[in-house]
């Protein structure tokens, strides 16, 4: 999603908004500029492409500047053209923007009537053409500002600099996330704590409608009303130092070998040794008597939630719905009084779970959020939050998010089951010892992943790759197939291995590739047998599961992987490993960008 950087003190400002564009390139973007006022004339630099094609633009024509603005543009409105980049002109003002202005096409045409005609197709000079005539018109800028958020509509954040106010920037945010970032005589302004960082940590965060007027010295803020407010300063948990590749050639890769992490502090954070038993934050409704939770999230998270379901359904015998989230904020959904929904999201900024999130909350549920943002607009607006402790995750592939979310439901599930009684004490205690165990595992896992790489040599050649799975492996197929598709391009999809035989096994001919997640549990004998359907019609077997069920398969599957053996109630976390793996190497022989996929944000915060 777009990136957005503004910065105002008393040192040139171009490099400073590239390097904090840098941080933010792991939203995804396909353009990106800056702009400076250098003695009260705006100056700016764009490019197509990736930031070295900016940095290049200001190597051959640097920009002076104490004050600026930056951009990482993902195209919605118009092509990655340079035209098209960020941040745009009109007149006296320049304007970067994240989100989408939904009434833009009504506001052009009222300005091609009066015969101010835009340059680019983007919604966002509009607000700059709209600001720049407000101003020509008489209007003082912060009169131009409050009159532009009353006309805008739609989900955004921008952050606009005049000719007329060289020592100040103006910033605003309607569902779009926007930081302000305090220093020593110099103020910030970015997507989110990240681009500031190395920067400062002394962050205070916008609320829904919010705009600011900021100055080298600081920043006044104004509600929606138009009146002043005050937005606390805190201290972000975000470090500079946490953000870098190390020795990994990718962030997904870095990030794949952090799961142990992941999973270990998420654990120790609801199960801390000197607690003795699980401590999970207080609820606002009783878990005993809660009659429905309902789990909403998108992509990967969504499947955490699917698995989520298996584990509140079979322990804790409560009645779960999951829905993605993009149809559940439309959707007439017939929610209990009382009810309890959970959304979770790792950035905690996903537009389409952060509306589902209000839509529930409209509708008096209890509002919980997983996140691994802790400081993100779904955290702040939640009734209970459970973070997940994965540290910034960069890569767009959410990987190592994925298993802290699971840990933290599966810690939720326990505490749950064990308020309701649904759950024998050794039964509990069985399945903490297995959560305790999954790091060591998740370590051996990854040990051995260069032997998933002749498997994905052979992968890399398919066109279509079907990954099966039943129970809570049936989740985890799907998230197999969601990370091929998304960083190698190869089309593949997720089924419940069920389901095979009502469809997609007319897809099967000689030589496709059919990856079966499948580790010995209550399951094991079924999803084997439609494995053999699959390979009677010539489909080439990998099959992911432990020693037994290797050795119950026998030499049938054209490629084995051993998992370690574990609690089948784990069994989905440890397994997202191996999928998440064969995706990196199956890209890695393809050759694709496999941090910033094509077409792809790291976080979606537009409809
Ligand atoms: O930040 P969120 O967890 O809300 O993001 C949800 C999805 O956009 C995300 O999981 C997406 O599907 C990833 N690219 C999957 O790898």
């Amino acid at each position: 999603m777009c990136g957005i950087v503004g910065m105002i003190g008393n040192r040139p400002v171009a490099r400073l908004l590239v390097e904090s564009l840098k941080r933010l390139e792991y939203r995804g973007y396909d353009s990106a500029g800056v702009a400076t006022l250098v003695d009260g004339a705006l100056h700016r630099r764009r490019a197509a492409g990736k930031l070295f094609a900016l940095e290049t633009a200001l190597e051959a024509k640097p920009l002076a500047g104490d004050i600026g603005i930056g951009h990482t543009r993902w195209a919605t409105h118009g092509p990655p053209t340079v035209e098209n980049a960020h941040p745009h002109v009109a007149g006296k003002v320049s304007v970067v923007h994240n989100g989408i202005i939904e009434n833009h096409q009504e506001i052009r045409t009222e300005l091609v009537a009066l015969e101010i005609h835009p340059e680019s197709q983007t919604d966002t000079e509009i607000v700059a053409l709209l600001l720049n005539k407000l101003l020509d018109d008489g209007a003082t800028p912060e009169e131009a500002m409050r009159q532009v958020m009353a006309r805008v509509t739609g989900a955004f954040a921008f952050v606009v600099m005049m000719e007329d106010c060289p020592s100040t920037l103006f910033a605003a945010r309607r569902a779009s996330p926007l930081a302000i970032g305090y220093g020593e005589g110099e103020m910030f302004v970015g997507s989110d704590a990240l681009a500031l960082a190395p920067l400062t940590r002394r962050i205070s965060y916008l609320d829904d409608g919010d705009w600011a007027i900021i100055s080298a010295d600081g920043a006044r803020v104004f509600d929606h009303h138009g009146a002043e407010v005050e937005r606390a300063v805190t201290l972000s948990a975000v470090s500079g130092a946490l953000i870098g590749k190390g020795n990994y050639r990718h962030f997904m890769e870095k990030e794949m070998h952090e799961h142990p992490e992941a999973a270990g502090y998420t654990l120790f954070h609801y199960n801390h040794p000197s607690n003795g038993g699980l401590a999970m934050p207080e609820m606002p409704f009783d878990p005993a008597t809660l009659p429905k939770l309902t789990i909403v999230a998108a992509g990967t998270s969504s499947f955490s939630g699917m698995i989520a379901k298996y584990w509140f359904e079979s322990l804790a015998r409560l009645p779960v719905e999951v829905d993605i989230a993009s149809e559940f904020r439309y959707r007439d959904t017939v929610l209990p009084e009382g009810g309890a929904a959970m959304f979770i999201s790792q950035s905690g900024e996903s537009l389409d779970t952060l509306m589902a999130l209000r839509h529930a909350r409209e509708q008096d549920q209890h509002i919980l959020a997983i996140v691994n943002v802790p400081e993100s607009t779904m955290a702040r607006e939640a009734d209970v939050v459970l973070p997940t402790l994965a540290g910034p995750e960069i890569g767009v592939a959410s990987t190592k998010a994925f298993t802290g979310q699971l840990v933290a439901l599966a810690c939720l599930a326990l505490d749950w089951a064990e308020k309701r009684g649904t759950v024998t004490p050794e039964r509990s205690a069985g399945i903490l010892k297995a959560l305790e165990h999954l790091p060591v595992q998740m370590a051996e896992v990854l040990e051995r992943e260069h032997d998933l790489v002749p498997i994905c040599h052979d992968l890399s050649h398919a066109r279509d790759v079907l990954y099966l799975g039943r129970g809570t492996s049936f989740p985890i197929a799907l998230e197999g197939a969601l990370k091929l598709k998304e960083i190698s391009y190869i089309h593949a999809e997720g089924y419940a291995a069920g389901e095979m035989k009502h469809g997609p096994i007319a897809l099967i001919e000689d030589g496709v590739p059919v990856v079966i997640v499948a580790p010995s549990d209550q399951w094991f004998e079924k999803a084997i047998s439609n494995v053999t359907e699959a390979m009677a019609r010539g489909g080439r077997v990998v099959l992911l599961s432990d020693s037994d069920g290797i050795a119950r398969m026998g030499n049938d599957a054209t490629w084995a992987f051993e998992m370690p053996d574990c609690d089948p109630f784990v069994a989905p976390i440890l397994y997202a490993l191996p999928v998440q793996l064969i995706s990196y190497h199956t890209a890695l022989e393809k050759g694709t960008d496999v941090d910033q996929p094509r077409n792809l944000a790291k976080s979606v915060t537009v409809e």
